[in-house]
């Protein structure tokens, strides 16, 4: 019998500033399934019992329906055990990208103390998870949110994640150095850490993060590579094209001289996405962009067939329609 399916409904938890949800995909029309009252967990685990039965006779919660992630499948059963976490519950960060999706969405807080006071205890939910059997063995994690080295728990969650050898996406703009990121890479194969330096040098990484901290972020990016010892391919450096900041083949190539002479292997080309929620007008991505966002791609690939070139699925759309509209 055909049914609805979304692997985020299906097998996906998000723990959001607001409460938990399936997915952070439609992240600009966010709708919680459970607030952080008393028991959230458990309410959350109540309505998704409720939605995977649904599902299985062929709807789709009302907030799914225009998410191109949801298919009918025919599929018989699946597992329905959770294998995929984002946590993204706190909105504190020790710089100030004008770029930052958070700034917008969760009113994200400059700070440069490490802080739990008010935070969600998501550690405990994630041992309630543990103890009720609902953790898949090839479960993955997504720390995003805000700045995660300032998240007091920060280490408690990546010690769970080792434990298990849970694989981990962590997100970090690397200003801090933790020591327990480089284990976490070492636990699983699939982890990986991901730096958005945006830029090649101290006054242009000024003007995009708001604070002078690009040499401490090539320090510890350093020490990161050479504490991941193999997994130390996995660690990405991320370039960010900004319109009128950063979108010049002089700032790229010193972004990727840099990358190269610290050892980073990994390079990611992105664009500003959350310029169509702020401008559903003006939808159209600039020849510009489009071909310095190309250019980086030819350009590592030139270099060395030994390194990798990281992209979203979506952004890759993005530039073949010269368009945020998907
Ligand atoms: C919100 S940050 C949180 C984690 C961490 N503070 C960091 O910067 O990596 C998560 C990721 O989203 C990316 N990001 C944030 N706002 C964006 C935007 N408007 N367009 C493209 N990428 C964005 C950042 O580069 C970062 O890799
Ligand atoms: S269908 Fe879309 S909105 Fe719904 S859970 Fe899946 S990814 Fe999220
Ligand atoms: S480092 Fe991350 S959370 Fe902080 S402002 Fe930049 S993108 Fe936002």
């Amino acid at each position: 019998m055909t049914h609805k399916y979304c692997k985020y409904l299906v097998n996906g938890i998000h723990f959001h500033m607001l409460g938990i949800t399936f997915c952070n995909k439609l992240w600009w029309d966010l709708n919680p399934y459970s607030d952080y009252g008393k028991n959230a967990l458990n309410e959350f685990l109540k309505t998704r019992e409720e939605v995977l039965k649904n599902l299985f006779k062929g709807s789709a919660p009302e907030n799914c329906s225009h998410c191109t992630y949801l298919q009918n499948s025919d599929e018989g059963v699946i597992s329905e055990k959770i294998n995929f976490i984002e946590i993204n519950h706190w909105n504190e960060c020790n710089c100030a990208c004008f770029y930052c999706s958070a700034r917008k969405t969760t009113k994200l807080k400059i700070t440069t103390k490490r802080n739990q006071k008010g935070v969600v205890d998501v550690l405990s939910m994630l041992k309630q998870l543990e103890k009720l059997n609902l953790l898949d063995e090839n479960l993955k994690f997504s720390l995003v949110g805000g700045e995660p080295t300032l998240l007091k728990d920060f280490v408690n969650i990546l010690k769970f994640t080792i434990k298990h050898k849970f694989s981990i996406d962590i997100l970090t703009n690397g200003i801090l150095y933790e020591k327990y990121i480089p284990k976490a890479l070492l636990a699983s194969d699939n982890s990986y850490m991901s730096i958005s330096i945006d830029c090649g040098s101290r006054e242009t990484y000024k003007k995009i993060k708001g604070v002078d901290k690009f040499d401490d972020v090539v320090k510890n990016l350093t020490r990161y590579i050479k504490e991941s010892k193999a997994a130390s391919k996995r660690i990405i450096a991320k370039y960010i094209i900004l319109e009128g900041v950063n979108d010049n083949k002089e700032e790229i190539n010193k972004w990727i001289d840099l990358c190269i002479k610290i050892g980073i292997a990994n390079f990611f080309p992105s664009i500003e996405f959350c310029h169509s929620a702020k401008d559903p007008e003006n939808n159209v991505i600039s020849d510009n962009v489009a071909e310095l966002y190309q250019y980086i791609k030819d350009r590592i690939r030139s270099i060395s067939s030994e390194y990798f070139v990281s992209t979203y699925d979506f952004v890759e759309e993005f530039i073949k329609n010269r368009s945020y509209k998907l």
